[in-house]
């Protein structure tokens, strides 16, 4: 493979759109010059000029139209969201093994921006004729990403679940307890999630107690992004998130002791979730 290829063929773009979804979150919209092809899960490595390169899950895919939804949490995602409308970043990708589609009746649980890649999968699966349940889950109302797009959406395969940890709107708790009664009342074949590390262990134990498939997107800090550093390396069996994850499978999460527990920073130090 070239080293370009491996690299994930870094495109400089500018950006053509900017949505505001929360007070700390914005949706970048840009065209990709290069032709590249994208499953749903799958993430790229953005370059802010001058600040850092960061992991960002594709969460519009549109092409040649592609998006990002970044929340700041500290210097390069603050920096993103800062950005105007014709500002240049650079991308490489996309990186990882992306969802499976292979459903027929899906529960989709997205907290906070773990929404984010959750979104085209949630289109990719409808195109497949899937019956739909998405839970989009936040601390508030306000906090909520893609409320009203998925309110208008009215499609007839999908239903949409609101919880917010203080009632502002929908379900009062948490996403797992709107999960767990969404379990007892239905029948889905696959749950499918992404957002706070917490929240995704206690979906995959829902999961694994009534058996059903179940399918994690995980994050970890990065580096390379492609298989190069193996910063993002899960213990015991060295699996990376970058290349052999994001998404991992419910028998893939049970071998991995870090999973809901800690994740490395920077230097290497353990970190609980
Ligand atoms: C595959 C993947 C996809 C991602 N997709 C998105 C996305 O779609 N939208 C989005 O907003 N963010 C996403 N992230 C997280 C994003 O990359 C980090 O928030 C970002 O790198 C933080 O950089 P910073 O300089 O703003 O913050 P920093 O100053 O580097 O960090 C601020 C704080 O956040 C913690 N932190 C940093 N990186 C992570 C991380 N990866 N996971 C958990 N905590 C972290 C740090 O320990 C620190 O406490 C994704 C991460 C991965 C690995
Ligand atoms: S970030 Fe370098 S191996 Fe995953």
């Amino acid at each position: 493979m070239k080293m370009d290829e491996l690299m994930g063929n870094p495109e400089s773009m500018q950006i053509s759109k900017i949505i505001t979804e929360n007070p700390h979150s914005k949706t970048l919209l840009f065209s990709l010059k290069n032709q590249i092809k994208f499953q749903p899960g799958q993430f790229v490595m953005v370059w802010i000029p001058e600040v850092d390169e960061i992991p960002m899950s594709i969460s519009s895919w549109n092409p040649p139209e592609m998006g990002i939804t970044v929340q700041s949490i500290g210097e390069a995602t603050q920096a993103l969201i800062s950005m105007f409308k014709g500002d240049w970043i650079g991308i490489r990708g996309p990186f990882g093994n992306p969802f499976s589609t292979n459903s027929k009746n899906a529960l989709v649980v997205g907290g906070g921006v773990g929404i984010a890649p959750l979104r085209p999968l949630v289109y990719r699966l409808l195109d497949r004729g899937a019956e739909v349940t998405l839970v989009n889950a936040a601390k508030t109302k306000k906090e909520l990403i893609y409320f009203k797009e998925f309110d208008n959406l009215a499609h007839p395969n999908l239903r949409v679940e609101i919880a917010t940890d203080d009632g502002s709107l929908g379900f009062k708790g948490f996403a797992t307890e709107a999960v767990a009664q969404l379990l007892d009342e239905n029948d889905f074949d696959r749950m499918y999630t992404c957002g706070p590390e917490l929240m995704m262990a206690g979906l995959y134990n829902l999961a694994k107690t009534i058996k059903i498939r179940f399918q994690a997107s995980l994050e970890r800090f990065m580096k390379c992004g492609c298989g190069i550093c193996g910063t993002c390396a899960m213990d015991p069996t060295g699996q990376l998130v970058c290349a052999d994850g994001p998404v991992f499978t419910g028998e893939q999460l049970a071998k991995l002791a870090n999973f809901g527990k800690y994740h490395r920073d920077v230097v290497g130090m353990k970190k609980e979730c």
